[in-house]
């Protein structure tokens, strides 16, 4: 589906309440299956990745029932059956990589598939630490599809190279069904999710620094409640800084700090945004944004903060190219490797809408503040960031835009238009 946007001309207005989080609701599926009993999944996510982990657990014997729209009902032994085809992640490199770790300690063999572009990211992350606790793995030049043959595995302490949370996750969900204690280092911290739901559900994990160890443990069914994806607000929060007139309220929006790197950025830039009534819901921050439009600064973005905003800096590009001097992001190679390579494919696009952007090896530099002339196609490279970035660049744009293969949204955020419609998102 092609989609056409316009300049806003009139400014958006309103609240929003921001929808499920995509990495805490693959996590709450996760971890329900792996405890004895009932569990009560709350404002479950929409969006089409979660769901493939949601399948993933069907196929490995959990029953699961809808008790309304966004209301999961897990019951579970504990136990996982051993699959009768193929596991089907769909687009979703968090299924992929922490389903991996949960089924490399399995008494039974298994089979990880995935789409087009999955298929094409790196799996040698997740593959290497879990070959060092006795995993036994086959996989094309460690590409999807992933054969796991489900071997007793052994604790390890391993310094990962990067700082990315799937590979924590997978180590620390491997070390659930190891002998021994396990542990993963990184070299900044990344989102912690993981850690708050394991110990929420009763597990032996200790976080020390960037040092987390887990022990095998037996986890509690409990009900969870899923606050809003703060990487789904990023749209709205760089939207309401650069349409001009703009006031939004977002609602529900989780604020974790080791997702809040885009709160930290904006204000850094000269954004205009409050926090308002923080409270803890299942472990995790949660408070409400108020954003207005604002007349915004360059800054440079890299070191620590790049994991707590790695997801948004697509978004980020967007709203760079309306604050004044040059917005500088380093240190973020990894971004090559998400759904697309998302440093060439955001400097491409913006280039053709007329943005002034150069592409480094691990990241971006922008000129601004620019006029983006738009009047043109953009691509969205089965990466449903590129299409929501693409929606908020084309509301600065002088003239209508047309993004290719818009349905890319669905991956995270299928109620992404009729949000930003409710707003005044088409003028
Ligand atoms: C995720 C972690 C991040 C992020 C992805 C979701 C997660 O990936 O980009 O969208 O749920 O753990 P990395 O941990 O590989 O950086």
């Amino acid at each position: 589906m092609d989609k056409k946007v316009k300049r806003n001309i009139k400014g958006l207005n309103g609240e929003v309440v921001i929808p499920s989080d995509k990495s805490i609701s693959h996590r709450a599926v996760m971890f329900s299956t792996l405890a004895s009993g009932t569990s009560i999944i709350k404002n479950f996510s929409r969006g089409k990745d979660p769901h493939s982990s949601l399948d993933v657990f069907r196929t490995l014997g959990v029953d699961t029932e809808f008790l309304d729209e966004t209301t999961v009902k897990i019951n579970s032994s504990g136990m996982l059956r051993a699959p009768q085809r193929p596991l089907d992640c769909g687009n979703s490199g968090t299924t992929m990589r922490l389903v991996s770790g949960i089924l490399a300690g399995q008494n039974f063999n298994s089979e990880l598939t995935g789409d087009e572009s999955l298929s094409k990211r790196p799996m040698k992350r997740i593959i290497t630490p879990l070959e060092l606790m006795g995993a036994k793995i086959e996989a094309d030049n460690f590409h999807a599809p992933l054969k796991i043959y489900g071997q007793q595995l052994h604790g390890i302490n391993y310094n990962s190279p990067l700082a990315s949370a799937q590979v924590k996750s997978c180590i620390l969900l491997a070390g659930l069904f190891a002998e021994g204690k396990t542990s993963v280092t990184e070299p900044f911290i990344s989102r912690d999710h993981t850690e708050r739901m394991l110990k929420f559900m009763g597990a032996d994990i200790t976080v020390d620094n960037t040092t987390v160890t887990i022990e095998k443990s037996i986890l509690q069914p409990k009900n969870i409640e899923i606050c809003g994806d703060i990487s789904s607000a990023a749209y709205f929060i760089a939207a309401g800084l650069i349409v001009p007139d703009s006031k939004i309220i977002l609602k529900n929006v989780g604020l974790n700090p080791t997702r809040a790197g885009i709160l930290e950025v904006t204000q850094k830039m000269g954004g205009n945004i409050k926090i308002l009534d923080k409270k803890i819901v299942s472990g995790e921050e949660v408070g409400d944004i108020e954003i207005q439009t604002s007349e915004l600064n360059a800054c440079e973005i890299c070191g620590d903060i790049i994991p707590r905003l790695i997801d948004e800096l697509p978004v980020i590009a967007v709203m760079a190219t309306q604050a004044q001097g040059d917005t500088i992001v380093k240190d973020a190679k990894d971004l090559r490797n998400k759904e697309s390579d998302r440093i060439t494919t955001i400097v491409n696009e913006l280039k053709k809408l007329g943005a002034d952007i150069e592409e480094l090896e691990d990241g971006f530099v922008i000129h601004g503040k620019t006029q983006l002339k738009g009047g043109c196609e953009v691509e969205t490279y089965h990466d449903h960031r590129l299409a929501m970035s693409m929606y908020v660049a084309g509301l600065v744009c002088q003239k209508e835009i047309l993004i290719k293969n818009f349905e890319w949204v669905n991956i995270s955020f299928p109620e992404f238009e009729e949000y930003f419609y409710n707003l005044g998102g088409h003028s």
